[in-house]
């Protein structure tokens, strides 16, 4: 890819910071003088309803974010990520996540071959083994149906399939249920199989590199628990094994050898492919368990509603491209306001793991100092993604995004119908909720001034306390209903967001070179932890007492 442009030395960063420097934040005066203002900064992206209004943006700072990724080439960059050039470049590898979701009379040629064609005859594979496991055709080794997945993997091969699994809860089978193993702390494989009945429980093993400690480690651990329990009920004995693990074990990886070497049959595992990050992975077969929990018709729909965001990003000028201008608005942020960290806030109980989703999403992806030539970033990049759903935030850290003394974007996603309509009385709960969203960020936007505190008989001395700056900047995405479409459209607009700050960052937003330094000392300290005494005296003065108090703790 050619070099990226520094785009602090930009004509369009000269006039932002221009801008930035005469802004006087004045969300009440801005609405009260443009009665259109809400309108005007509210676009529609397949069914996500995006209002912009409530951010420090007037049209002239709009103009000069969409000149920025103007100049820093972003259509270009965007298209050449659709069109499959090698703009991971520290890998040197494709970037199509984009192509997981394309129908199938789409053609992405990557090196002579059509990898959309290669897409489908994954996912009918997919398809075909989900079908089966629905149907309780496809049986455990001693002739029962199956009634719960077991996906072991982590990173983008758990926080994916949990946060969906979760979110979709309305559409999964009755009778099926799946969990998700993905720490090496043994609680996780302890507590996660105590209760589970091994002649009903199938296991995913779901690794893009299938080298990874933490999965083959928990992935053995449930091979001992499954043949240990199935002998101990008399189910199977030694000769037995084998069959055991073809009934009870599946793969999803891009190292199909090594999911042979694990002793899983080729014919049980799922491919994928190099240019599908780990982070972007939850379209792919990584998604496995959940098309076996919500079925073929909720997946193809889950797929359906990236690729309508797809073609949002891909051709919508950039002046209505919702997600380049969600990217845009978090560089404004990050880089004119020195905000640190931005909070998701879903309004939707079954979205709770959306931000740790996103927080692998965003900060592996933008999490750099390097630009993709090696050359140092020339201002800040990722801002760390936090979140958790309202209303339960409100009750916790809210105090700090309406009254510290830091400036912390928000976004904040609701749907129309909920899941589930309950009533109290006549009250109709889902309203009671929707009501602190809308309510949230009209507080956050319009605070509270001395004047109107006063108003309400607050002591004098009291007063700054119960003041509301305002001026907080927010983000209301909202769409009809959480369905399987919508929800991936919420990803797919994400995944943009984070690609739109890298291009404007000039990195590679396909690497994660950060992890590594990190798993190459756990395995140096390895031996040191179980004993040996010269591995210890090779570490540092610090971890060697760490090691040395937990040996002596170690009961
Ligand atoms: O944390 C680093 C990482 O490589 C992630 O990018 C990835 O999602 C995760 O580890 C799991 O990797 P794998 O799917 O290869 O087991």
């Amino acid at each position: 890819m050619s070099a990226p442009v520094d785009a602090t030395s930009t004509a369009a960063w000269a006039k932002l910071t221009e801008l930035k420097n005469g802004l006087v934040p004045d969300l009440r005066g801005w609405f009260a003088a443009n009665p259109d203002r809400a309108q005007a900064f509210t676009f529609d992206a397949a069914d996500l309803h995006v209002d912009l209004s409530k951010n420090l943006i007037d049209d002239e700072v709009l103009a000069a974010l969409i000149a920025l990724a103007e100049e820093v080439k972003l259509t270009e960059r965007r298209d050449a990520m659709f069109a499959g050039e090698r703009i991971n470049v520290t890998e040197d590898r494709a970037v199509l996540h984009t192509a997981l979701r394309d129908p199938d009379n789409v053609a992405v040629d990557l090196d002579g071959t059509n990898v959309v064609a290669e897409v489908h005859k994954v996912l009918e594979k997919v398809y075909d083994f989900a079908d089966r496991v629905r149907s309780g055709e496809w049986k455990g080794v001693t002739g029962k149906r199956i009634e719960t997945i077991v996906n072991i993997g982590i990173g983008g091969s758990d926080l994916g399939p949990v946060m969906v699994y979760e979110a979709l809860q309305p559409y999964v089978q009755d009778g099926l249920s799946a969990r998700f193993i993905s720490n090496i702390d043994p609680t996780d494989v302890a507590t996660k199989t105590a209760d589970l009945d091994p002649e009903t429980t199938l296991v995913i093993v779901a690794s893009k590199t299938f080298t990874t400690l933490e999965t083959l480690t928990n992935a053995r651990l449930a091979r001992s628990w499954l043949l240990s329990g199935l002998k101990a009920s008399g189910a199977i004995d030694d000769s037995g094994e084998a069959e055991a693990i073809a009934k009870h074990f599946v793969a999803v990886s891009t190292a199909l050898d090594k999911v042979a070497a694990f002793g899983i049959d080729p014919q049980n595992a799922f491919g994928f492919w190099d240019w599908v990050g780990g982070r972007y992975s939850v379209d792919s077969a990584i998604g496995t368990a959940l098309v076996v929990a919500i079925g073929r018709d909720n997946f193809a729909d889950f797929l359906a509603g990236f690729h309508a965001i797809d073609e949002h990003f891909a051709s919508t000028p950039l002046g209505e491209n919702v997600p380049a201008l969600m990217g845009l608005l978090n560089v404004w942020y990050r880089n004119f306001f020195g905000a640190a960290t931005h909070a998701v806030l879903p309004y939707a109980q079954l979205l709770h793991r959306f931000p740790a989703y996103l927080q692998q999403l965003t900060m592996e992806s933008n999490g750099k100092s390097v630009r993709w030539d090696g050359t140092p970033v020339t201002t800040d990049t990722g801002e760390v993604f936090w979140g958790e759903p309202g209303t339960n935030g409100q009750h916790a850290f809210y105090q700090l995004i309406h009254q510290g003394t830091q400036l912390i974007p928000a976004d904040f996603i609701a749907v129309a119908n909920p899941a589930y309509g309950l009533t109290d009385g006549d009250a109709d709960v889902h309203e009671l909720f929707l009501a602190n969203f809308f309510a949230q960020t009209a507080a956050l936007a319009f605070g509270k001034t001395a004047d109107e505190v006063r108003e309400e008989g607050t002591a004098e001395a009291i007063v700054p306390a119960r003041v509301f700056s305002g001026n907080r900047p927010t983000t209301s995405i909202m769409a009809p209903a959480l369905t399987p479409s919508v929800f991936g459209q919420l990803i797919a607009l994400y995944e943009h967001i984070t690609f739109t700050e890298g291009i404007v960052w000039g990195i590679d937003s396909f690497d994660q070179w950060g992890v590594e330094l990190g798993k190459q000392l756990a395995l140096k300290v390895t031996p040191a932890v179980g004993g040996d005494e010269a591995a210890l005296a090779e570490q540092d003065a610090s971890t060697q007492e760490l090691i040395r108090y937990y040996r002596t703790q170690r009961g």
